[in-house]
C-alpha cells in the first residue's frame, strides 16, 4: 500500500483533529502518502480530494471541528453512491481508507469493504454509542462541558429553589446523561436504556422536598424523548417551578480533552498499522486501556451497553 485517505463523516466530535493527524502523521512516518477527503462520503463522492502534508495537520491537536468538515450523506447510503465514491478513490490512486465517525460512518465504511475497498473505522463522535470501544473519541470533552454547564444551572437552581431539568444529546444511548448525572449528582438521570415511572420521579422530588431539600437536578437523555415535556408534566404533577436546558450542540464543540487527545492519537495511527497489516473491515477501539480492534460487521450488529452497575450506583447515591 503507497497511499491511503482519511475522511471525518457524521456529527463532528471533539479530538477528531488529533485522530487525523495522528492518521496522517503516522501514514507519513510509514512512507505513505495520505490523500484527506473533505466533507465526509458526500465530499468522497464529489472528489473533494486534496494531498495531504505533515503541515497539513499542524497546530490541530488542539482544535474542536474537524478540519476536513463532515457530512451525513445520504447518497452514500445507495449502491450507486458507494460506486462513485470507489472511482474517485481509483481515480486518486488510493488504495485504503480511514474513515472516522459514529456509526453511520462505519456502515458506510462496511460497504465499501464489502465492495473490495479495504477500510478501517475509527469511532468518533459524543454519543460513547459503538460497541467494540469503552469510549469514542470526543464523549470525555462534551461530558466535560455537560459538566461545566450543569454545575453552573446547579448554582442558579439552589438559588432560585427551583427544580431544573436538563436535556443531554446522545441520540439513542444514555452514557452521556448517566455519566454526567453521576457526576454532578443529580437527583435523577433519565436514559433510553431504563424504562421511567414518572410517578416514581414525582415521588422522589416531593420526598426531597420533605427532607427541607431545595432544588434538584433531572438528566434526560434526548433519546428519551422531549426534556421540555418532561420538565411540563413534572411541573404539573409537583406544583414544583421547573425549568428545563436543552444544552443542544455546545456539547460538541471545544477543545478536546487530553483524554481524547491520547485517545485519538493511539486510535488513529492503530488504523494505519491495520492497513498496512492488511487488514479491512475493522474498527479500532480501546477497552481496559487497550488498543483493540474488532470487524465493523461484528462491532454494527452488537449495541453498545450502559454500565448498569454505574446506573444502579447513580441511583443509590441520589436516594
Ligand atoms: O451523533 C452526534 C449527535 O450530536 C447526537 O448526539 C445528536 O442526536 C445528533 O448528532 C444531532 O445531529 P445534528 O447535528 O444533525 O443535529
Amino acid at each position: 500500500m503507497k497511499r491511503i485517505g482519511v475522511l471525518t463523516s457524521g456529527g463532528d466530535s471533539p479530538g477528531m483533529n488529533a485522530a487525523i493527524r495522528a492518521v496522517v502523521r503516522k501514514a507519513i512516518f510509514h512512507g505513505l502518502e495520505v490523500y484527506g477527503i473533505d466533507q465526509g462520503y458526500a465530499g468522497l463522492i464529489n472528489g473533494q480530494i486534496k494531498k495531504m502534508e505533515l503541515g497539513s495537520v499542524g497546530d490541530i491537536i488542539h482544535r474542536g471541528g474537524t478540519v476536513l468538515y463532515t457530512a451525513r450523506c445520504e447518497e452514500f447510503k445507495t449502491l450507486e453512491g458507494q460506486k462513485k465514491g470507489i472511482e474517485q478513490l481509483n481515480k486518486f490512486g488510493i488504495e485504503g481508507l480511514v474513515v472516522i465517525g459514529g456509526d453511520g460512518s462505519f456502515q458506510g465504511a462496511q460497504k465499501l469493504t464489502e465492495h473490495g475497498f479495504p477500510t478501517i473505522g475509527v469511532p468518533g463522535t459524543i454519543d460513547n454509542d459503538i460497541a467494540g470501544t469503552d469510549y469514542t473519541i470526543g464523549f470525555d470533552t462534551a461530558l466535560n462541558t455537560v459538566i461545566d454547564a450543569i454545575d453552573k444551572i446547579r448554582d442558579t437552581a439552589t438559588s432560585h429553589e427551583r427544580t431544573y431539568v436538563v436535556e443531554v444529546m446522545g441520540r439513542d444511548a444514555g452514557d452521556l446523561a448517566l455519566w454526567s448525572g453521576l457526576a454532578d449528582g443529580a437527583e435523577t438521570i433519565l436514559i433510553p436504556e431504563v424504562t421511567y415511572n414518572m410517578n416514581d420521579i414525582v415521588d422522589r422530588l416531593k420526598r426531597g422536598a420533605e427532607r427541607g431539600k431545595k432544588h434538584s437536578i433531572i438528566i434526560v437523555a434526548e433519546g428519551v424523548g422531549s426534556g421540555v415535556d418532561i420538565g411540563k408534566e413534572i411541573h404539573k404533577k409537583t406544583g414544583f417551578e421547573t425549568r428545563v436546558t436543552v444544552l443542544g450542540h455546545i456539547q460538541r464543540g471545544g477543545s478536546p480533552t487530553a483524554s481524547d487527545r491520547v485517545l485519538a492519537s493511539r486510535l488513529g495511527a492503530e488504523a494505519i498499522e491495520l492497513l498496512l497489516d492488511g487488514q479491512a473491515g475493522k474498527m479500532v477501539g480501546v477497552e481496559s486501556n487497550k488498543i483493540v480492534s474488532h470487524s465493523i460487521e461484528d462491532a454494527l450488529s452488537r449495541k453498545h451497553e450502559i454500565d448498569q452497575e454505574m446506573y444502579r450506583l447513580s441511583q443509590e447515591l441520589s436516594i
